[in-house]
């Protein structure tokens, strides 16, 4: 097993989940009942399609697999700001990871 630990704004822990190494961040996210959308978003979302960035988080510590094609399109702009932001939906966990939530970033 592994932990995913998020964070809130002030970087403390919001809430730490145990998660099977290979699992989607999204998919392990929502099991826990954790949420991961801010606002309206968690009804409107493109149910982890990569279409609506409404999933992002920012990687804080652990290693992730290089963005795939739908990453790299749809973060293009704000990835030069923030180098560890990420879509959840495009993220398989296999590492130790904190992770700082959309409304913290
Ligand atoms: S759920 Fe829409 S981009 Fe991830």
């Amino acid at each position: 097993m592994l932990e995913v630990t998020f964070l809130n704004p002030k970087d403390k822990v919001r809430r730490k989940i145990e998660v099977e190494p290979g699992e989607n961040l999204r998919e392990a996210a929502i099991r826990h009942k954790f949420g991961l959308y801010p606002h309206i978003f968690k009804v409107l979302n493109c149910r982890g399609r990569g279409l609506c960035t409404s999933c992002t988080v920012e990687i804080v510590s652990g290693e992730v697999e290089p963005m795939n094609e739908i990453e790299t399109e749809k973060l293009k702009s704000q990835v030069a700001k923030k180098p560890g932001i990420r879509l959840s939906c495009q993220v398989k966990v296999t590492d130790n990871l904190t992770v700082r939530t959309r409304s913290s970033i």
